[in-house]
């Protein structure tokens, strides 16, 4: 009889982070699915971990990395972008277009989740890229499975995806229902403004060429284009005091993510001390943001943390600014560096658990995740609160074997990841093969 099925898993001795709040139970684990919040003592189990002393938080879902694959390889591909994120305690990643091809067709898109299969270690969905010739076919393909919905670039960042005028971006929101994530950088300002870049030839001129009023411009522009058509928009990487005072008055239509690294790097000594490893788009900016982007986290403007992992090697980044290609490594630091924040009490681990769950599932109508509760998918990511380490560019997995916060101790790590009921990362250690599947999206 089903009842008297053991269970397959059981987690026992933690902390679990429950619809609740934080509660001493045990969770147990059938076909993959969360199956029950507290078990007798003498339940039956294949596998029960002891997790005394640690925390059990629903799964961490990356709703922002580029993982290079097809056509870039060399910086970065499906397998080790997602072996460096369940190594950093992430259960799902969703995955941007800009690769080569682009993601902007059904066919780019079945490639990539052919790709994942049996090479992706957590669960995956993918982007849809936006482009004047796709516009009209936008609102049928965000439909397709695996699909994480529409990316749009409104400034040109790595790559050729670019969406620059409102004729075509009111064309691509009119015409579909899903959240469209988008990059709000003002592609006319860029233009006008590139010299700047090339006279002052360091990354320190990064956030002027690249201005304020360059992501403000286009935030506005994409707010009132949101407004006319009444689509809901997902504003990613937002990095001023100035758009968070916008969003803070769009919560009908928008939702808003941050990065870790525009919460932890300030300028101008990001790029005195990292130079063109602190490049990346939209840019890092002074403190007076830094803290904005703080204040509209307590708020509870931010609906999302997304590490916009997107690794470039050391010899691409040697190259000499401008030419130095933007963006960093990071789902494999999220985790540690926000619970470093938790811990100097930036940000309780309930809101952290917000941001990173009921925030991506909310944003995205992610089915079956995003919290620990029965008949919800069973992704887990357990941490120590307490663990003292140190982040090393040697830990890395991605190909490019760097990340900006190399020599950082922080507070709080990851001590295992479990995707549908299968522990991937134990103590650092891997347990294969990769088993990954796509995301599941309500009412798709
Ligand atoms: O810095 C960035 N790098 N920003 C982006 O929008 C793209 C990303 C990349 O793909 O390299």
């Amino acid at each position: 009889m089903e009842t008297t099925r053991p269970y397959d898993l059981l987690l026992r001795g933690a902390e679990v982070a429950t619809p609740s709040g934080l509660a001493q139970t045990t969770v147990a684990v059938r076909d993959g699915r969360i199956v029950a919040l507290g078990v007798p003592e003498g339940a039956d189990a294949v596998e029960t971990l002891d997790l005394s002393g640690l925390h059990v938080l629903p799964g961490v879902i990356d709703t922002q990395v580029h993982f290079r694959e097809p056509g870039l390889e060399h910086k970065e591909d499906l397998e080790s972008g997602t072996r460096g994120a369940v190594l950093g305690g992430v259960t799902a990643i969703f995955e941007m277009p800009n690769t080569t091809p682009n993601t902007d067709t059904p066919e780019a898109l079945a490639d990539k989740l052919a790709r994942a299969q049996g090479r992706a270690w957590c669960d995956h969905a993918f982007f849809i890229g936006a482009t004047d010739a796709n516009a009209e076919q936008l609102g049928t393909w965000e439909g397709l499975p695996g699909c994480a919905g529409v990316k749009v670039f409104m400034g040109a960042s790595t790559g050729s995806l670019l969406v620059e005028d409102d004729t075509v971006l009111g064309r691509v929101l009119a015409g579909g229902r899903r959240r469209v994530a988008v990059h709000a950088e003002d592609e006319a300002r860029l233009r006008e403004r590139k010299a700047i870049a090339a006279e002052r030839a360091t990354p320190a001129a990064h956030p002027d060429w690249r201005d304020v009023e360059t992501a403000v411009r286009a935030t506005q522009r994409l707010l009132a284009l949101a407004c006319e058509t009444r689509r809901r928009v997902h504003v990613l990487h937002i990095t001023t005091a100035e758009e968070m005072e916008l969003l803070a008055e769009a919560k009908d239509l928008a939702t808003v993510e941050v990065t870790p690294q525009h919460l932890t790097l300030t300028a101008p000594d990001c790029y005195e001390r990292l130079g063109s490893l602190a490049q990346m788009n939209p840019p890092i900016r002074e403190a007076r943001h830094r803290e904005a982007l703080w204040r509209a986290v307590a708020e509870g403007v931010v609906d999302v943390i997304g590490s916009d992992h997107a690794p470039h090697t050391r010899e691409e980044k040697a190259r000499p600014y401008p030419a130095s290609p933007s963006g960093m490594p990071g789902v494999q630091t999220l985790v540690p560096v926000m619970l470093d924040h938790v811990n100097a009490g930036r940000l309780s681990l309930q809101r952290f658990i917000d941001l990173t769950n009921a925030g991506p599932a909310r944003i995205y109508n992610i089915a079956g995740k995003g919290r620990i509760a029965r008949g919800y998918d069973a992704d887990f990511t357990v941490v120590d609160l307490k663990a003292r380490r140190t982040i090393e560019d040697a830990w890395m997995a991605n190909k490019s074997g760097w990340t900006p916060y190399h020599g950082l101790t922080v507070t709080g790590w990851p001590m295992a990841t479990i995707v549908r009921g299968r522990v991937v990362m134990r103590e650092g250690e891997l347990s294969g093969p990769p088993a990954g599947a796509p995301v599941r999206f309500q009412g798709i």
